[in-house]
């Protein structure tokens, strides 16, 4: 057996994300808390709950679990319908919850990444239409003030939103997300206001504190034509590609927002980013289909036999992490990378080891370039509440039991323990984890 590793530049963030709506529990004043409590919205009609119960303290256990697992940082978001319950009310307890939060991760070796952002609205700010119209952008800047007056003393990286191409074609497109609309032009408008909202919540940042670094986390979707001999497959997949990945990077590294309706100015965006956040989690195939023109006629979907998680929502497909990284290294030559989210949904552990481990090689392979990862954050670190698709997945390296609240350690926890340790993936850790696919890893 070749002994070999795979070693990782010294200071790379290892961490997983978690985000607070999918962790706290009892977060009743946003819009996906009131989605929720509609009948036909989510899978078996599950609710967030208590989710993880972080909001009761159970964020030290998980926080032990990680920095026990060799963790040195964690990406979390903070819940802007707890700070800001109301247009003219901020709540200075909750502010005091989340400092206790990050000082708990800085007592543990844990560097802190804050999310402003991620995927729920106060239900104040959804009364009057969200991200739809430029008014959101100022309440955005405003609440970003205050997080970061009250936070900086502890935290430096901010992430101001979480894939806002998901937040904007699910709630907007597919109607997947609240609130449930089907109207592409509204989708691309609300990406828009993100785009600007992103840009204010920069400055801010910056004005606040000078050395912050400061960007977005981009869902990134590799896309390629199911029949690459077939003209029309390849245009589709350059049509949705394009839909789905670009339109916010345009924003951001041009000042102007390129959707598939039309180009959007966005001038006050143009170069707004300290390092691009990437979640990477699989790759499409793409072919035209005539009965999806709500799709813009296309068909995504995990070619026949690939390597799928519990649903099917998810395939194992490493060499898209690299291809991901390869995007983002020739779009934006010398820009900071970090992988903000990465893993896949299976409850009995059989796929993550492997799923892991190969991405980590991927990500190794780039940094082998020197193209400048800086970091990467598994999703998730236990299991929570999967927005649309309920409890059906289980993404944490730890299991939750929803009912007792216990945790339990999967395996995969031990494996990222000896890779955080380590900062690198050995050819022990793949045999002893995943020795399935020690040949792809260590040919020879
Ligand atoms: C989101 C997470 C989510 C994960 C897995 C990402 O799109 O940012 O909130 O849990 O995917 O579905």
């Amino acid at each position: 057996m070749p002994i070999a590793s795979f070693h990782f530049p010294k200071g790379f963030l290892w961490g997983a994300a978690t985000a607070a709506h999918q962790v706290e529990g009892n977060n009743n004043n946003n819009q996906w808390w009131a989605w929720e409590q509609q009948e036909g919205y989510i899978v078996n009609g599950e609710k967030s709950g208590l989710a993880c119960d972080w909001w009761g303290g159970r964020w030290k256990e998980d926080f032990d679990h990680a920095a026990q697992g060799g963790q040195n940082a964690h990406r979390l978001s903070v819940e802007w319908s707890r700070i800001q319950p109301a247009p003219d009310r901020w709540d200075e307890d909750a502010l005091e919850h989340y400092r206790q939060m990050l000082l708990g991760l800085r007592e543990r070796g844990m560097i802190p990444m804050v999310t402003l952002h991620h995927f729920t609205d106060p239900l104040w700010l959804d009364d009057f239409g969200g991200w739809e119209t430029e008014a959101v952008v100022p309440l955005f800047e405003k609440f970003t003030r205050k997080v970061v007056e009250a936070l900086k003393d502890y935290c430096s990286l901010w992430c101001t939103i979480n894939e806002p191409n998901i937040y904007a074609l699910s709630g907007y497109a597919a109607g997947a997300f609240p609130p449930g609309k089907k109207d592409l032009r509204l989708a691309m408008r609300v990406q828009a206001n993100m785009a600007r909202g992103h840009a204010a919540a920069y400055r801010a940042i910056h004005a606040i504190q000078p050395e912050a670094r400061v960007g977005y986390a981009l869902h990134y979707r590799p896309m390629l034509a199911a029949r690459p001999g077939f003209p029309l497959d390849r245009l589709e997949r350059n049509i949705l590609f394009n839909a789905i990945n670009m339109a916010f990077p345009t924003a951001i590294s041009t000042g102007v927002m390129r959707t598939p309706l039309g180009k959007v100015r966005t001038p006050e965006a143009k170069g707004t980013q300290d390092y691009l956040g990437l979640n990477y989690y699989s790759v499409d195939s793409v072919t035209f289909d005539l009965r999806k023109p709500g799709e813009l006629f296309g068909h995504r979907f995990y070619p026949q036999g690939s390597d799928l998680s519990d649903t099917g929502f998810i395939a194992n497909m490493p060499e898209g992490m690299f291809a991901t990284i390869k995007w983002a290294v020739n779009s934006y030559p010398g820009l900071p990378l970090i992988v903000t989210e990465n893993g896949i949904e299976c409850a009995d552990d059989h796929i993550r080891p492997r799923y892991l481990a190969q991405h980590i090689h991927q990500i190794w392979r780039a940094v082998n370039f020197n193209w400048p990862v800086k970091g990467y954050f598994h999703w998730s670190l236990v299991d929570n509440f999967e927005w649309e698709r309920g409890w059906t997945q289980r993404f944490g390296l730890w299991e939750l039991n929803i009912r007792t609240q216990a945790r339990r350690k999967r395996p995969s926890a031990d494996l990222y323990a000896e890779i955080c340790t380590e900062n690198g993936l050995s050819s022990e850790m793949v045999q002893k984890y995943c020795p399935e696919v020690f040949e792809k890893l260590f040919p020879g």
